[in-house]
């Protein structure tokens, strides 16, 4: 994969993770779509990185709305004729127990799990069509590995987008397109304001940060060096922070003895 020239698609390209990771295909010479839900953001962000020389656009979309990601794709092909990298990105967290509000688990399962599956949907036949050498990134999360309490939804929506990536690395196969999947444990990001993206919450909450003072916690420009590196040596799962790693070994032992699951920690 080559980030020295092509176009490159950001999912939640406004903050974070997407905004570090624009930050940096940019600086390596790739054109940049951010694509996000949250417009003053967006503009801020696609600003920013135009300051610094970078060829940067924006693109308003909630993932999480299949007409609103095929409008998108249809209209960054028409526009840029290609795509070589594309980051499913966008996500969001709410904490719940597993048997509380369908509404949590309808907002998580849409815009973690459903969004990857729109993107992956409407971009990858026309980066196929394309004929062209490219790359699809889904972001899952550690809790795409292990299970942490209190996030079923988010639990559930990760472990899909690693099942969703796996498969996708099986059927690419024999064609020009790679995929991997990036499973992250704290970083420092807006992530815990998920709600100031909610349809219909007048005055959104914000969920402690469980990342705040941990020593595992990463800046996202360093998950997002991870990132490039990490598909330039052509590795699929991306763990800038290697604990979680040991801790799913643990798991898949657990899982052939049938004992119970492993019970998963931040690394304090
Ligand atoms: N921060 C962490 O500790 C951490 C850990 C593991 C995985 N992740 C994952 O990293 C990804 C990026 O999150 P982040 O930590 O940078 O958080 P963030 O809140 O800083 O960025 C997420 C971006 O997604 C956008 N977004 C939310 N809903 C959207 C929608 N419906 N359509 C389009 N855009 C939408 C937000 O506006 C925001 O710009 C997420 O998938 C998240 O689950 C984060």
């Amino acid at each position: 994969m080559d980030f020295s020239s092509g176009n490159a698609v950001i999912t939640g390209g406004a903050s974070g993770i997407g905004l570090s990771l624009a930050d940096r295909l940019g600086e390596e010479g790739m054109t940049v779509v951010l694509v996000d839900i949250e417009e003053g953001a967006l503009l801020a962000a696609v600003d920013g990185l135009v300051a610094k020389g970078y060829s940067a656009y924006g693109r308003i979309c909630d993932v999480s709305d299949r007409n609103q990601v095929e409008e998108l794709a249809s209209g960054v092909f028409d526009e840029f004729g290609a795509v070589h990298f594309l980051a499913n990105n966008a996500g969001v967290v709410t904490r719940h127990k597993s048997w509380e509000s369908l509404d949590d688990w309808d907002w998580v399962l849409g815009v973690d799990l459903m969004g990857v599956i729109y993107g992956v949907h409407s971009f990858v036949p026309r980066m196929l069509e394309s004929g062209e050498i490219g790359h699809v990134m889904n972001t899952a999360s550690t809790a795409g590995l292990l299970a942490f309490p209190s996030i079923g939804s988010y639990n559930v929506a990760k472990r899909g987008v690693v099942a969703l990536t796996e498969t996708l690395h099986h059927e690419l196969k024999g064609t020009p397109i790679t995929a991997s999947v990036l499973c992250p444990g704290m970083v420092d990001t807006n992530i815990h304001w998920s709600e100031r993206n909610r349809q219909g919450v007048a005055s959104p909450s914000e969920m402690g940060s469980a990342g705040v003072g941990n020593k595992e916690e990463l800046s996202p420009s360093e998950v997002a060096n991870v990132v490039v590196e990490s598909i330039r040596n052509g590795i699929f799962w991306i763990l800038p922070h290697t604990h979680y790693g040991e801790q799913a070994l643990e798991q898949a032992k657990r899982r052939v003895e049938g004992g119970p699951p492993v019970l998963p920690f931040v690394d304090r």
